[in-house]
């Protein structure tokens, strides 16, 4: 029977404003995942979104919608991030999922009949956007420890979890198998600031907390959001129900890896929830490091994530999926922080993937062209000069394996691309060029282009659980099948006469000087303010395109009158009445302004360039008109899934179009 593997991600808060950061966990246990499945292991890769608490709960208030209609816009937007990134998880779980409501209530239900919750009162202080709990003596100049904001003092009935009960075993268990935490400065991180001055109970409900997960035993009472949240390593198997053959399958998880700050829910609090479950416990928590960016934790709240520099969707959309993966999986030292900058993001791609990777697939593709009309040569007899080339190859399994049993993918690629550089040198030492004017060395030519074949496929095989798009054209252009296995990383799968396509650069070399200054050009283009809405997804600044609520007409080239259209050309366009049921200002921007605007049944969130023409209180309760078939976009960091119509006069000035006479929203406008 395969070998089983379950891994997951932290369950992700549908914040919106993604940023490069947030795609560093999901993308290495994703590369995990395709390892694993790979060595032919039964693999479970499990992430999703973590939706309840006060958080979401003011989000939705403040915007005059519920908490679903404000979360399911953000849910798809990150599925749509894991799409585009492609992580291939097996199952993404949201804690509004009904199972996993169900399993949550059962835990507590186990708990509160074992006796390990109880009922007493809480007073203490909580950090909401960290959703935690804090003791006076915990917090840093009366501030949350972890994340130095404001909190505010609490004193509620509250149901307790006997956490104190639970602290020797948790030490007991860091002594007894150092592999449960790692990296073991972790362990001490845990020890050293809670351990060590013993665990207090914790509170784990809420009253004033209406957005969460009724207690089965007393429903004014809603689950603290961590256990809520950390429970959904096990409702998604299935625990607690008749259908539980994924839990007996796949638990206890061969990983947990999470940031660093979270360390403590997953190393303390989990565990002991377990234990008191009488479950067993996972068998590793890898707490990795940062993202940064000048020192500091690369996060929208600390603005220092600008998206033209940092949204995965621009990154992919101008270097592609491979390079923003490539960079996470190789640049930072694994279990270390790492500083985010697009010039090593560039500098790293341009080296690696289109200096070293390219250029070995595109020489050899050309050579077996130019001399063997495109196929693979026959290989001769093996020289001194080739040995190390196939003794590197022949290692290269055993090295990955081991660097990514120790979840260590940046040593893995280093060891693949370790393999690159001593194949570009290969060709350097055997001067194929030289090789191909004597016809005389026409056999040792076919050898050593048979050695440079057998390197590229082996080192795309190798790649495949990093890169997702280059590895599968490289194996087909060798006319290799794209799904082969690591049991093809040994010399002699290519045959002679196998045809060999010369494939445009794989990854195109960049002028970083120039590509830096247009980003540079980008980000102060967007620093006023990008035009209104319009354009897609990946094209958030560009001008123009599909606009509605215009920038100030000195911004504006004179409208140029534009060419007769069909109706059919019309009848693209879908237009609706919609209703603005919430507004407000876009955060460091004085043009934009948030709409939620519900149309029929619908609800949705529309950015607009119309801030300096009506208050957002002005705008709640009008009717507007709504583009609602464009493709969604990002203006500063906030999603625009529509565009409302407005009237500019000659002076710039900004008009909202709204139906005459009363129309119910939804209505369809033609
Ligand atoms: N909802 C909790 C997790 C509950 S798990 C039971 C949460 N969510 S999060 O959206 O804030 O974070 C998701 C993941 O993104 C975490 O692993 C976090 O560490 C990671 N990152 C967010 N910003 C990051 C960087 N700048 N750098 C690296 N990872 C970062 O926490």
């Amino acid at each position: 029977m395969a070998k089983k593997y379950y891994i997951t991600t932290p369950i992700y808060y549908p914040s919106g404003n993604w940023h490069i950061g947030h795609c560093y966990t999901t993308v290495i246990c994703d590369a995990l995942a395709r390892f694993h499945k790979m060595k032919g292991e039964d693999v479970f890769f499990l992430t999703g979104t973590d939706e309840h608490g006060q958080k979401v709960e003011k989000e939705a208030l403040k915007r005059g919608i519920t908490p679903l209609a404000f979360i399911d816009p953000l849910v798809a937007e990150l599925k749509d991030m894991w799409r585009l990134l492609d992580v291939g998880y097996d199952r993404f779980i949201r804690t509004t999922d009904e199972d996993h409501v169900k399993c949550v209530q059962h835990i507590y239900q186990k708990l509160y009949e074992s006796g390990d919750i109880y009922k007493a009162e809480y007073e203490g202080y909580y950090c909401t956007p960290c959703e935690a709990f804090w003791t006076e003596s915990q917090l840093k100049d009366g501030k949350c420890p972890d994340c130095g904001r404001e909190v505010t003092k609490q004193r509620e009935e509250s149901y307790f979890f006997r956490l104190s009960k639970y602290a020797p075993r948790i030490l007991k268990l860091y002594e007894d198998d150092p592999e449960f935490l790692q990296p073991t400065s972790r362990v001490n991180e845990m020890v050293n600031n809670f351990l060590k001055a013993g665990l207090q109970d914790l509170s784990v409900s809420r009253t004033t907390v209406k957005w969460g997960i009724p207690l089965p035993f007393d429903p004014k009472h809603t689950a603290y959001v961590w256990i809520d949240a950390l429970s959904n390593y096990i409702s998604a198997l299935g625990y607690g129900t008749e259908k539980d053959d994924l839990y007996k399958k796949y638990w206890p998880a061969e990983l947990h890896l999470v940031g660093k700050e979270i360390v403590r829910f997953h190393a303390i609090i989990w565990p002991a929830i377990l234990m008191a479950l009488g479950e067993q416990i996972p068998k590793q928590i890898y707490g990795h490091g940062w993202l940064l960016i000048g020192g500091e934790k690369l996060s929208k709240s600390k603005e220092n994530a600008r998206p033209e520099l940092t949204d995965p969707y621009e990154l992919v959309k101008r270097y592609g999926a491979d390079a923003v993966r490539y960079y996470l999986l190789r640049e930072i030292p694994f279990g270390s922080d790492g500083e985010y900058t697009t010039e090593r993001f560039l500098l790293r791609i341009n080296a690696d993937l289109a200096n070293d990777l390219g250029n070995l697939v595109s020489r050899t593709q050309a050579m077996i062209g130019q001399n063997f009309g495109g196929t693979v040569p026959p290989c001769g007899r093996e020289e001194e000069a080739d040995k190390p080339l196939r003794a590197m190859c022949g290692e290269l399994f055993n090295k990955i394996d081991a660097d990514m049993a120790a979840l260590n993918a940046p040593d893995a690629l280093s060891d693949i691309f370790a393999l690159v550089d001593r194949a570009n040198k290969y060709i350097d030492e055997t001067t194929p060029w030289l090789l191909a004017k004597d016809p005389e060395k026409r056999e040792r030519l076919g050898t050593v282009l048979y050695h440079l074949a057998e390197v590229c496929r082996m080192c795309a095989v190798a790649l495949k659980p990093f890169l997702t798009v280059a590895p599968a054209k490289i194996l087909k252009s060798f006319s290799c099948d794209e799904n082969a296995g690591f049991d093809t990383l040994h010399f002699g799968v290519l045959k002679e006469g196998m045809a060999v396509e010369k494939l445009p650069p794989v990854f195109p070399r960049i002028d970083v000087k120039k590509e830096l200054a247009e980003v540079e050009k980008l980000v102060k283009k967007s620093t006023p303010l990008p035009p209104s809405t319009g354009g897609g997804k990946g094209d958030p600044v560009s001008a123009g395109e599909g606009k509605s609520c215009p920038a100030p007409a000195e911004e504006e080239a004179r409208p140029q009158p534009k060419p007769e259209i069909s109706i059919d050309d019309f009848g693209k366009l879908e237009l609706k009445v919609g209703e603005v049921i919430a507004c407000e200002r876009v955060e460091k921007s004085d043009k934009l302004l948030h709409e939620t605007v519900k149309i029929g049944g619908e609800v949705r969130s529309v950015v607009s360039g119309i801030a300096k023409f009506y208050t957002p209180e002005e705008m709640v309760g009008k009717k507007v008109v709504v583009v609602t078939n464009l493709k969604p976009v990002k203006l500063r960091g906030v999603l625009s899934e529509g565009m409302i119509l407005c009237a500019e006069d000659k002076n710039g000035n900004l008009s909202l179009v709204s139906p005459e006479k009363p129309v119910e929203s939804g209505a369809t406008v033609r």
